[in-house]
């Protein structure tokens, strides 16, 4: 492989903002890659010159680096088996549930642990080789844990960051991690470890304390050899200004009104757009839909739900389980209340690009989103962002990282279904004039707290962030 390209600004990432996929009959194409932590960083990078590292999203094939969408891009390989044991198994089979109120078991397995800390290496082996002299690296999210450390003992000149896309865990159930020195002083490698929380962020620092042993006052940690890691909450946004512009092309309004006629122009359109993940609560919301429908109180000439569900971690168990179980509900509510030219839920098992998305925000009157855990969740965001009208609804769980922020919206607690199904007639029945006044208080929100925003206070606190405690005595 020849040598990869050097930039002074490096953003290191499991996936690169796009995949390779393989179509049917044989021929490969690139795709947008899944996810918030994508749509989030591509902008970021666009306007900021420098390379992101990935894994290209396809099994045992060895890419040279590229450019694409103006982006300079270093394809990091891996291996069947890594897919399985580092990606799979320990990214997404134990620090995913872990991470997320262990709301499904996580497994922990000493392979995948193996196969975790090697790839990590790869990726911090890569970045050392990319990073100029003395330039910023940003490593992002739970994959890669691992690479503020081991970057730091090869590369020292470097300005590290780490920023976590999920939440943090509580104390007590990060201990249950076999591994948990370990990746606490992973961590430890970067100057600014970011969190999308002030309490995630809180409970890092008191883990290291008591873990690591490490003396630590508020936000700050004091190594033994000098050096200070700061720790902060930069809860993450959306790309806000080219969202609404993509909104008020007529050609999104044009589609949108053709999604409703599709949908036999109802009174209430609800949307759920998320990856098919167990954290989102979308049997949740499901049950309490088909419930109201089939009790009668909303009428199945009024409303319908559309959700789409971007097919994820496929090839992992759990997410196998609940593709089925997805399936099996939606057939039954459409099985029990619906008839002949009426679906009630109509399920896409697809990924739309960013015009398709625009056009179901603009469709939607309600905008569903009931994660069970979640660290930020941007389709609250992308949703208010479109809705440039000040019309529609946003029915939020009380557990996703955004419900902190858009605090007008209706509120749910996704374990709730009778406080979900009252929420949801609430959202339904609500007078335009109390929708669009929750609406325009969010909506500033959103376009004040943009994407811009967040990368400059999280790379200007990195810049300005103290790296050695000369100036500030260690505590005792
Ligand atoms: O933010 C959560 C996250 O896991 C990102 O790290 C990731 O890019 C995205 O969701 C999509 O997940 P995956 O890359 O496993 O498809």
């Amino acid at each position: 492989m020849s040598n990869p390209p050097t930039a002074a600004f490096v953003v290191v990432a499991n996936r690169l903002p796009v995949d390779r996929v393989t179509l049917p009959g044989g021929r490969t194409a690139w795709r947008t890659s899944p996810g918030g932590l994508v749509s989030a960083l591509k902008p970021v990078l666009q306007r900021n010159e420098g390379a992101w590292i990935g894994w290209h999203g396809a099994p045992a094939e060895e890419l040279e680096p590229f450019v694409d969408d103006g982006l300079e891009l270093v394809p990091v390989p891996l291996t069947h088996s890594e897919v399985e044991e580092y990606y799979e198994g320990f990214s997404n089979g134990t620090l995913w549930p872990l991470y997320h109120d262990v709301v499904a078991p996580p497994e922990f397995h000493r392979e995948w642990w193996e196969a975790y800390v090697r790839v990590n290496r790869r990726f911090a082996q890569r970045a050392a080789d990319v990073a100029e002299r003395g330039g910023v690296v940003w490593v992002q999210d739970y994959q890669l844990q691992l690479v503020p450390a081991m970057l730091r003992e090869m590369r020292p000149d470097l300005r590290i960051g780490f920023f976590l896309h999920i939440p943090f865990p509580p104390t007590e159930l990060f201990q249950q991690m076999p591994w948990r020195r370990q990746i606490l002083e992973g961590l430890l490698g970067a100057d600014l470890v970011g969190f999308q929380h002030q309490g995630a962020s809180q409970n890092f620092v008191r883990l290291v304390r008591q873990r690591v042993g490490h003396k630590t006052h508020r936000d700050t940690v004091y190594l033994p050899d000098g050096r200070l890691v700061t720790a902060g909450s930069f809860p993450i946004s959306i790309d806000a200004e080219s969202f609404e512009k993509l909104a008020r092309d007529p050609a999104t309004e044009q589609r949108a009104d053709e999604i409703r006629e599709e949908l036999g122009a109802p009174k209430h359109v609800l949307l759920g757009i998320d990856r098919l993940d167990y954290t989102k609560g979308l049997r949740q919301r499901l049950r309490a839909f088909g419930e109201l429908l089939a009790e009668g109180s909303i009428d199945l000439d009024d409303a319908v739900f559309v959700q789409v569900a971007t097919p994820s971690r496929e090839r992992v168990d759990q997410y196998k389980v609940l593709r089925d179980d997805i399936d099996r509900l939606v057939g039954r509510i459409n099985g029990d209340v619906g008839r002949i030219g009426r679906v009630p839920i109509t399920y896409l098992h697809s990924s739309y690009p960013k015009a398709e998305m625009a056009a179901l925000y603009r469709a939607a009157d309600i905008m569903v989103v009931t994660p069970l855990r979640d660290g930020m969740n941007l389709v609250a965001k992308e949703y208010v962002a479109c809705r440039y009208d000040d019309q529609g609804a946003l029915v939020l769980s009380e557990f996703a990282g955004a419900a902190d922020e858009l605090k007008q919206a209706y509120r749910v607690n996704p374990y709730d279904i009778n406080g979900m199904k009252a929420t949801l007639l609430q959202a339904m029945e609500s007078p335009d004039r109390e929708k669009s006044r929750r609406m325009r208080s969010m909506r500033k929100y959103v376009s004040e707290h943009d994407i811009d925003r967040w990368a400059k206070s999280f790379l200007d606190r990195l810049a300005g962030s103290e790296t050695h405690h000369d100036k500030h005595p260690r505590p005792v």
